[in-house]
């Protein structure tokens, strides 16, 4: 029995078959795109596209797919205004999306895991001056929050009427090199030299976790052999711009941030996460957020080929 790990190319996936690998699960990587660095011998790749459904029953049945952890997806782009390709954004996410709960259906896979984001929720005025937990009303603003939100409801669908078991899981914004996110504008840029773009003003908050921290949780969620909830946040520090303008100062003394010409610039979904379940559930202990913020930096010096910061 393996765990497979679609969009195992990207920032999450990458992290997460490393994390599973080395606690002794059985994995196999999947992506529509090559790994961007050589994978673990042990490790098969098979290079496979969520909106095929033949190939997604292929792979589960086999590999003998017992747990799924489905991360692909297509997030930075579609959170561009200029992006314009909503036919190729629906056939991943939302098309591509159901085929892997319909390909795990049919290959009798006992544990899905969907990887969804606090960007389901509406702007932190809905819910008042307090953390926003699991089980808080969704009410996206994005379109990418909605194809999540959708993503969600269909899950909820395939868990009743079919009984699969689905675990969503709403992580917030993820540091660690190669996002698609604003962390890659303002982290990765300062951490090469360049000036770094805060992608909200200095009052606005939000929640960043080290991509290390949620790789832990993801394999804890998804081979426990039962869990508590079907849902959980996946957040770790709610932080202001400006605290963490401050970290970066300190890590990078000669680095140079700008800040967005409308201070009032916000995130479009709530602002403060309650992290309780996971925490509380499994044990799951976070590294503080100057710690994350320099594994992101190192993470991305290390791939630049420069030495890591003194700190
Ligand atoms: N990065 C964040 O801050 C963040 C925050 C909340 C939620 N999430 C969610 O977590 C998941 C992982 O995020 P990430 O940052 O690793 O994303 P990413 O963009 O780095 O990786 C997504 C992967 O999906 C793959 N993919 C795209 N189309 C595919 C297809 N047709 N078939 C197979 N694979 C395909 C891509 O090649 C890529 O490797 C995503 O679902 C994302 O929406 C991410």
């Amino acid at each position: 029995m393996s765990v497979l790990v679609l969009g195992s190319s990207g920032l999450v996936g990458r992290e997460l078959v490393r994390t599973l690998h080395t606690s002794g699960h059985r994995v196999v990587a999947c992506d529509v795109a090559p790994p961007i660095e050589p994978t673990d011998p042990e490790v098969p790749f098979v290079r496979a596209d969520i909106t095929r459904l033949d190939q997604l029953v292929d792979l589960m049945r086999t590999h003998e797919v017992s747990e799924i952890a489905c991360l692909s997806y297509v997030m930075g782009p579609l959170m561009s205004p200029d992006f314009s390709d909503f036919l190729m954004a629906t056939q991943i996410n939302v098309t591509g999306v159901t085929n892997v709960l319909e390909a795990a259906r049919l290959s009798g896979v006992r544990r899905l895991l969907l990887a969804s984001t606090v960007g389901t929720y509406g702007p932190q005025e809905l819910y008042g001056d307090r953390p926003v937990t699991e089980d808080d009303l969704l009410a996206p603003r994005s379109m990418y929050g909605r194809m999540k939100a959708l993503n969600e409801a269909i899950a909820d669908r395939y868990a009743a009427v079919h009984g699969l078991e689905v675990v969503k899981v709403r992580p917030s914004s993820i540091l660690g090199p190669g996002s698609t996110i604003w962390p890659s504008r303002l982290i990765e840029r300062l951490a090469v030299g360049e000036t770094g773009l805060a992608p909200y003003g200095p009052d606005a908050r939000d929640n960043i976790i080290a991509v290390q921290d949620l790789t832990h949780l993801l394999t804890e969620l998804l081979t426990r052999p039962t869990l508590g909830h079907d849902t959980y946040l996946a957040c770790g520090h709610n932080v202001s711009m400006a605290e963490l303008v401050k970290i970066l100062g300190e890590l990078l003394p000669d680095g140079v941030i700008e800040y967005p010409a409308d201070p009032r610039r916000a995130p479009s979904y709530a602002q403060v996460f309650d992290n309780s379940r996971a925490v509380a559930e499994i044990d799951w202990k976070l590294r503080p957020a100057r710690e994350a913020v320099r594994l992101h930096i190192d993470g991305v010096r290390r791939e630049a080929g420069l030495e890591p910061i003194a700190w």
